[in-house]
């Protein structure tokens, strides 16, 4: 657990200029107070992104985050609390001296920090070689023949190692760094007492972590029919290489990903990186080896939708089924899209060009339970057994689906395919999840957790914990009620950022919902009819209001003490006052009543799915149940609350 001391939190927010931290990701225009951009987080035309050097913080006016410079890092790069103060850190020069927490964990600090440093010489003296040694030049004859153009060898900093055995050895050691860092990358071998470069004349494709630093390397021969080396040969694991955690092409990716709300999983390096090439950027590799928990929880950090791109041959396709699968259980969408068989996406947007590939996967793009199914009903074609070992198959795969809604739609959609029974399949199904739970619950294998406390991980745990507990729906939303009436009463008639009074913007956004709480009711009443009457209400006019029961109540409301958004608080981030903050908490206080009254709404619409009977209708009312939780779910994720039900 790492340990950053008070002071140089405190340091680091202080210096760390939202102009300055904001204006690294996008490019800023003054207007007015603030300064604008298109949001990095959501797609937009015009600008809703606003920043308010005074204050020190961000809003997006369109999807809703806002922060502090601490926040837009952990947004924009998807990283943690710690993480996002340490960017900062080195932003500023600002020095972190989490060492003193624990010797122990300072020595392997530095020992990490060793080996990054060493990979990093490492990519720049390949890329060098690629350019600058005579060597160079048959690979860069060979990515050209491959169609890779110079721009994109720069963005994807391949390089080239050369035919011999020590040349980057030796150059590392000249340049004073340790045997013993290089023999830990992998990037050196040592063997009795002789020193050998693990890669020799291939072409370098170096694997960046989230944050761009370089962690291992995949080469690959230009030797076409070499049987005794394989064609490609990769880094080995490291302290700063975790396969299973690490996902090609993620640095270049994420922010595509997050703006397409897809991202597209490919096999190879050239696949990541062609597609780049052809303007499809939210495309990642898990280069060779079977997708692993924590590269989908990787993906899960930007978007959650996957389209896999599968090679044409069916072998392969089948051996990557159980991988998807994993997708379905992280509660992940999937789509499959398949290429003519003997191409994979490489080579088909080589042959086809750009816009060509960008219509195949449009028109080619299939749910892979679909897809699945109609690959084993293809199989089992008038053959009874291999049709029973395929509904299996399938329900298996249903199975994994945590939606109890998604899956009916499945099973739906299955039967019809299957032409069987609906309520044969829920019965597998039924059977299956007897039999799960009557076995022992496999430990979950995967990834090793990371090292340091995640306070982002534990505000969330805190929102969503209190979310889990609020089981008395009338109480959570009189709590939501009273927050938005104290807003209301509190600061009527003060301007938000975007021209409109706190109350026209409440009364205007909650004005299909009806209040619950009759003395809240009445109190948005009666601001709803001085707006009316063209009247600018202040919270002098319900201190001194006629009514006792108006009065007392205002008085109680108006003397809260403010609340901290549960975020913040966590992060030991000051927040100046509300007050500073009221375009954020109103519409933060709005979002979270919305949030309550479409649960009620998902929980009502739900329940009348088992009343329908005809199936066109159920079709229908599943639809639109499926549309709300995903609006319900959006909500919660702009609330920072995991939706888990
Ligand atoms: P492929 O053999 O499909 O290679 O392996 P490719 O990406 O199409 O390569 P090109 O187009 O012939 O250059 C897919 C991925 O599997 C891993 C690599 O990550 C590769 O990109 N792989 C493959 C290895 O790690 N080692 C190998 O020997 C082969
Ligand atoms: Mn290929």
């Amino acid at each position: 657990m790492s340990l950053i001391p008070k002071e140089t939190v405190d340091q680091i927010i202080a210096q760390a200029d939202i102009v300055e931290v904001v204006g690294d990701f996008v490019s800023l225009k003054k207007k007015g107070q603030n300064m604008w951009a298109c949001c990095p987080f959501h797609h937009e035309k015009s600008p809703s992104f606003s920043v308010s050097p005074a204050k020190g913080i961000y809003k997006c006016f369109g999807c809703g985050k806002a922060g502090n410079s601490v926040q837009f890092i952990m947004d924009v790069e998807g990283t943690s609390f710690p993480e996002a103060l340490k960017y900062l850190a080195k932003k500023y020069g600002i020095e972190v001296p989490e060492e003193q927490a624990n010797p122990e964990y300072a020595k392997e600090q530095s020992d990490r920090d060793s080996l990054f440093i060493v990979s990093d010489f490492a990519n720049k003296h390949y890329q060098q070689n690629l350019t600058q040694h005579e060597q160079g030049g048959i690979g860069q004859a060979y990515l050209k023949e491959r169609g890779i153009s110079g721009n994109t060898i720069r963005k994807f900093e391949l390089g080239y190692s050369l035919d011999g055995w020590s040349d980057f050895t030796d150059a590392a050691l000249k340049a004073g760094y340790k045997q013993q860092y290089l023999e830990a990358t992998g990037l050196t071998i040592v063997k009795d007492d002789k020193r050998y470069d693990r890669f020799r004349a291939r072409v370098m494709f170096p694997i960046h972590n989230v944050s761009g630093r370089v962690v291992g390397f995949g080469a690959r021969t230009l030797k076409s029919n070499d049987k005794k080396s394989p064609k490609y040969l990769n880094s080995p694991e490291s302290d700063i290489y975790h396969k299973s955690n690490v996902l090609y092409g993620l640095f270049q990716a994420k922010q595509a990903m997050r703006m397409q709300d897809l991202c597209y999983l490919v096999e190879g390096y050239l696949d990541v990186i062609s597609l780049h090439q052809g303007g499809i950027e939210n495309v990642v590799a898990s280069s060779g080896t079977s997708l692993t928990e924590g590269q989908i929880k990787l993906i899960a950090r930007y978007t959650q939708n996957i389209t896999v791109l599968y090679d044409g041959d069916a072998a392969g396709v089948k051996a990557s089924l159980r991988g998807i699968d994993l997708i379905l259980e992280n509660g992940l969408n999937v789509n499959v899209v398949t290429f003519p068989e003997g191409d994979d996406p490489d080579s088909y947007i080589q042959k086809v060009g750009d816009e060509a590939f960008k219509k195949y996967v449009r028109e080619h793009s299939q749910d892979f339970i679909s897809f699945k199914t109609s690959l084993y009903a293809a199989e089992a074609q008038g053959n009874p057994v291999k049709k029973a070992e395929a509904i299996r198959e399938i329900v298996t795969s249903i199975a994994k689906i945590p939606d109890s809604i998604k899956r009916t739609v499945f099973f739906q959609s299955c039967s019809l395919i299957f032409d069987i029974d609906e309520q044969l399949l829920i019965s597998e199904y039924n059977k299956m999840q007897l039999q799960g739970r009557q076995q022992q619950q496999q430990p979950k294998t995967g990834s090793p957790e990371e090292d340091y406390f995640d306070y982002e991980q534990a505000a969330l745990a805190a929102e969503a914990a209190e979310y889990e507990t609020d089981t008395n729906e009338n109480d959570a939303l009189k709590r939501y009620e009273r927050e938005i009436v104290r807003m209301l009463l509190s600061y009527p008639d003060r301007l938000l950022e975007d021209g409109i009074t706190t109350s026209h913007y409440i009364l205007e956004q909650l004005e299909d919902i009806e209040f619950q709480t009759p003395i809240y009711r009445r109190l948005v009443e009666i601001v709803k009819d001085k707006l009316n009457q063209g009247i600018l209400p202040s919270a002098d006019d319900f201190i001194n209001y006629p009514d006792n029961e108006i009065r007392t109540e205002t008085t109680n409301l108006l003397s809260d003490p403010y609340e901290l958004s549960p975020n913040w608080a966590t992060h030991q981030i000051y927040v100046p006052h509300e007050s500073d903050l009221l375009p954020y908490g109103t519409e933060r206080a709005v979002l979270r009543l919305k949030f309550r009254y479409l649960e009620s709404v998902v929980n009502i619409e739900a329940g009348k799915l088992k009343l329908v009977t005809d199936p066109q209708e159920q079709i229908t009312q599943i639809t639109y149940v499926m549309s709300l939780k995903k609006l319900h779910k959006q909500m919660g994720d702009m609330l920072g609350i995991v939706v888990f039900k």
